[in-house]
């Protein structure tokens, strides 16, 4: 059963979950512009692309202190129109990113596993990322494999990894 965000005994109770509503989403763009314009410099001021209407966007929500929640990570899924370099069909996770305030409690790595969660249960062969360099760990631990192709994107050094379907056939010889 999902925690509802809340706070008891001195623990933040958070909920990773998908977005719902069209607000969860402009808190997802919030994220990408504090992340990746004001803290990187990576992006222009569109935080959107035309990819964000097909995808699936998990989130992680935290208390606000006031009552309400407020969403503190987020990642995207698109599992449509990609085709890896071996021209297989795979899923893309992009625009994966916590506030500053929020980093190292875990949140980023279960917004991710949702996602890939998802992608397994609609059986896409693959999941690839391009990974920031500093990031390669954070995605080897959530079962990305290293693909070689390095590149430079936005003056940020970046790696294609890719995590393959964990997918177990089943076994029809057990009772
Ligand atoms: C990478 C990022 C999404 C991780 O989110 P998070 O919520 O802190 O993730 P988790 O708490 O689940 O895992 C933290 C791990 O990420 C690693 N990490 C990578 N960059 C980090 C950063 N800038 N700050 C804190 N941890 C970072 C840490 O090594 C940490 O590993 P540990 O568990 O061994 O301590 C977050 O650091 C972030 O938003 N960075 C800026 C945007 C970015 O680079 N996104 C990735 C684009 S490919």
């Amino acid at each position: 059963m999902a925690a509802s965000p809340g706070v008891g005994d001195d623990e933040v109770v958070s909920l990773v979950r998908f977005i719902r509503s069209r607000r969860d989403f402009e808190a997802v763009v919030a994220i990408r512009t504090r992340v990746f314009h004001d803290e990187q410099g990576l992006i222009g001021n569109l935080a959107t692309d035309p990819e964000d209407a097909g995808a699936t966007h998990a989130v992680a929500e935290v208390p606000d202190g006031e009552g309400g929640s407020e969403i503190v990570s987020a990642a995207r899924l698109t599992v449509a129109g990609h085709l890896d370099e071996d021209g297989q069909a795979s899923g893309r996770i992009d625009w994966v990113a916590t506030l500053p305030e929020w980093r190292g409690q875990g949140l980023g790595a279960r917004v991710v596993a949702l996602l890939l969660d998802h992608a397994d249960a609609l059986a896409v062969p693959a999941v690839t990322i391009n990974a920031q360099a500093h990031a390669v760990g954070f995605y080897g631990r959530l079962g990305f494999i290293p693909r070689g192709r390095r590149f430079e994107a936005g003056g940020i050094p970046h790696l294609t990894m890719v995590r393959p379907l964990r997918y177990r056939p089943i076994d029809r010889s057990e009772p």
